[in-house]
């Protein structure tokens, strides 16, 4: 089902896109050589809880992970891609990390994704990787308006990551949201335009391009969660939650502060 929100569910996915972004940039400010996933997990749930939302993950159970999810955050560190299971592991210099968060806020979710170098070796590859994910979602978002379809914005995202050589997985990609974070339609993050869903006003997408550098297959943990790269490659995502208006769209994810 596609859900089509009504101006006020707008505006409610308005304070819960503010909230998630903010909790991103704090996360991100506080994320530092030495500092563990599991505080970061920790920090992100005390931050959910004072403002008073909830979150999508905790008690999350989808077929494609094992059991309820049981943490706040999905935090992946460099070979580590989507779904990046919190564990006992100290943040080290250089670290290509990427926080996921989607919370509800009265009723409606948001979902973002930001990757990052921790410390101060910042190795080029990496911040091209990183870049190209950024780029290919700004380009995503330039072309979601009311009338293009959902082929469109995989073309768009697509293009970015293809014109960098990095290959694309097709089994994750960005997703329909509003009143639960995983729904209708599908946005698979290459693909051929003018096929599709039309987009309307209401409709929220989170977009979210994820490469790895030097393969498309994934291999999954023995948590049941976290995904990596099939090669040990190392991985970026980015992600926003936008919501259809009238004129584009809108993003929703961005910090106020
Ligand atoms: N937020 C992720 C996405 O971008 C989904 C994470 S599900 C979890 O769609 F259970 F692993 F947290
Ligand atoms: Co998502």
């Amino acid at each position: 089902m596609i859900e089509i929100l009504t101006p006020d569910q707008v505006d409610r996915a308005r304070a819960t896109g503010a909230l998630v972004g903010d909790i991103l940039h704090a996360l991100k400010a506080r994320a530092s050589v030495g500092t563990n996933l599991l505080d970061i997990d920790r920090w992100a749930k005390q931050m959910i809880e004072d403002a008073g939302a909830e979150s999508c993950y905790v008690d999350y159970a989808p077929s494609f992970g094992d059991g309820p999810f049981g943490h706040y955050i999905c935090t992946a560190v460099n070979d580590a891609v989507l779904h990046g299971m919190p564990h006992d592991y100290t943040l080290a210099d250089g670290d290509l990390l990427t926080l996921d968060l989607a919370v509800s806020l009265h009723g409606i979710a948001a979902d973002a994704a930001i990757s990052f170098i921790v410390g101060a070796k910042r190795d080029p590859e990496d911040e091209r990787l990183i870049e190209t994910t950024e780029r290919a979602l700004a380009a995503g978002i330039a072309a979601a308006r009311p009338g293009a379809r959902i082929g469109d914005i995989s073309r768009a995202i697509g293009t970015v990551l293809k014109a960098e050589g990095y290959s694309i997985n097709m089994d994750f990609g960005g997703h329909g949201i509003g009143s639960t974070m995983h729904q209708d339609p599908h946005v698979a993050n290459n693909g051929r335009p003018g096929r599709g869903y039309v987009l309307r006003p209401g409709l929220l997408l989170a977009l979210e391009p994820w490469i790895m550098a030097d393969t498309a297959e994934l291999v999954t943990d023995a948590d049941g969660w976290t995904l990596r790269s099939a090669t040990g490659a190392r991985t970026a995502h980015t992600e926003h939650t936008v919501a259809i208006t009238e004129d584009g769209a809108e993003i929703l994810t961005l910090p106020t502060r």
